[in-house]
C-alpha cells in the first residue's frame, strides 16, 4: 500500500507511541548494531589485528544510548533525514573509543567492559590505543562519506561534523576526562564534580541530541529546548552510572563495580548517599522532560529514554 508523506508520518508516530520503551530501544539497538557491523572494516582486511580489535569493542554489545538519542531527536521533529544512521553511529564510534582509552592502565585501569575483558587485556596496550585512535578517526569519516550522507545539505553536514568535534574534544568529553583524572584522590567540592560529569558524559550526549535535531532541521528554539533536555539527561546518566558503580554487580553491569571508591573518586553517592544521588538523578530527569513541553507525542521516545536512564540496571 502506498501512503502519502503525511499519512506515513502519522502512522510512524502512532507506532512509536504505542510501542513501549523497551521495544523501542531494542528495535533501534538492532538497527544501530546492523549499521555498525556494515560500516566497520572486516576483521580479515589488513591491518587485521587493528580491525579485529576495533570490532571486538564496537560489537561487544553496548546499550547504544547515544545513537538512539540522535535518532529519537530527529523523530521528535517528525522526520528521518538523509544520513541519519551514519550521523547517529558516528557517536557510537567516538563513545567506544573513549571507553577503550578510559579502561587503559594509565586511566581507570579496568579489566572488564561490556561483559568481556577490556580491549588492552586482549590486544595489548599499544593496539588498544591505536584501535581507539582509528575509531575516533572513523567517526568523522562516517559523517563525511558521500555515499552514507547522500542527500544531506552540505552546510548542515559541516555543522554536524563541528558538533561532533566540539562534543568529543578538548572542551567536551576529552576535557571532562582530564578534569576527572585530575580529581582523583582529591577532596573536590560538588561544583567540581558537576563540572566533571557535565563534560565527560554530558557533552557527548548533548552532541547526540543536537546532531539529531540539526539533521532534522530544528529551529533555534527547538534546538535550545533539546539542548536543555540533553544537558539534564547527561547529568542524570552519569549520576546513575555512579550509583550503579556502588549498587550493581559485575554480571548486571558487564564491568566491575566499586571501582570509583577503589580509585579514590568522589562521586554523587559520596556526597549524597545512594538514595540522595538517585533522587537527584530523578530530579534531572523530571527537568529534562519539562524541557520538551513544546513538543507533541513524537517526542515521547525522548521522554521515555529520560525515564529509562535512571531505571536501568546497566
Ligand atoms: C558508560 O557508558 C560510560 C559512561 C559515560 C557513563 P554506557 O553506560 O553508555 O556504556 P555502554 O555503551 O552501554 O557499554
Ligand atoms: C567514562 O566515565 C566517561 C568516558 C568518557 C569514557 P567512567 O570512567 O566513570 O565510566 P565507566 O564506569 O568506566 O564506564
Ligand atoms: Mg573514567
Ligand atoms: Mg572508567
Amino acid at each position: 500500500m502506498l501512503l502519502s508523506g503525511k499519512t506515513e508520518l502519522i502512522v510512524t508516530t502512532l507506532l512509536v507511541i504505542s510501542m513501549n520503551i523497551k521495544d523501542y530501544l531494542e528495535q533501534k539497538r538492532i538497527a544501530v548494531d546492523r549499521f555498525l557491523d556494515d560500516v566497520s572494516p572486516p576483521a580479515a582486511t589488513p591491518p587485521t589485528t587493528l580491525h579485529e580489535s576495533m570490532r571486538y569493542s564496537l560489537m561487544a554489545g553496548g546499550k547504544r544510548v547515544r545513537p538512539i538519542l540522535t535518532i529519537a531527536a530527529a523523530e521528535a521533529l517528525g522526520t528521518t533525514p538523509p544520513g541519519l544512521m551514519a550521523v547517529a553511529c558516528s557517536l557510537e564510534f567516538i563513545h567506544t573509543y573513549s571507553l577503550i582509552h578510559d579502561d587503559l592502565p594509565s586511566m581507570d585501569n579496568d579489566d572488564f567492559r561490556r561483559g568481556k575483558p577490556t580491549n588492552h587485556k586482549v590486544y595489548g596496550e599499544a593496539m588498544a590505543i591505536l584501535a581507539g585512535d582509528a575509531l575516533l578517526t572513523m567517526a568523522f569519516d562516517l559523517c563525511s562519506r558521500p555515499d552514507l550522507m547522500k542527500g544531506c545539505d552540505p552546510v548542515r553536514q559541516v555543522r554536524l561534523i563541528q558538533e561532533l568535534a566540539y562534543g568529543s574534544g578538548n572542551v567536551g568529553m576529552v576535557g571532562g576526562q582530564v578534569f576527572d583524572i585530575q580529581a582523583e584522590n582529591k577532596d573536590i567540592d560538588l561544583p567540581t564534580l558537576q563540572n566533571i560529569h557535565k563534560h565527560k558524559t554530558g557533552m557527548l550526549m548533548r552532541a547526540a541530541v543536537r546532531m539529531g535535531a540539526i539533521a532534522a532541521g530544528a529551529t533555534d528554539r527547538q534546538l535550545d529546548d533539546m539542548t536543555g533536555y540533553a544537558e539534564d539527561i547527561g547529568l542524570a546518566f552519569q549520576i546513575a552510572d555512579d550509583v550503579l558503580n556502588v549498587t550493581g554487580t559485575r554480571e548486571e553491569l558487564g564491568k566491575n563495580p566499586n571501582t570509583d571508591a577503589e580509585r579514590g573518586k568522589k562521586t554523587y553517592p559520596t556526597f549524597y548517599g545512594v538514595d540522595g544521588a538517585k533522587k537527584l538523578a530523578d530530579d534531572c530527569v523530571a527537568r529534562a522532560i519539562t524541557r520538551l513541553s513544546s513538543f507533541g507525542p513524537s517526542a515521547d521516545p525522548l521522554r521515555e529514554i529520560a525515564r529509562y536512564i535512571t531505571s536501568r540496571k546497566n
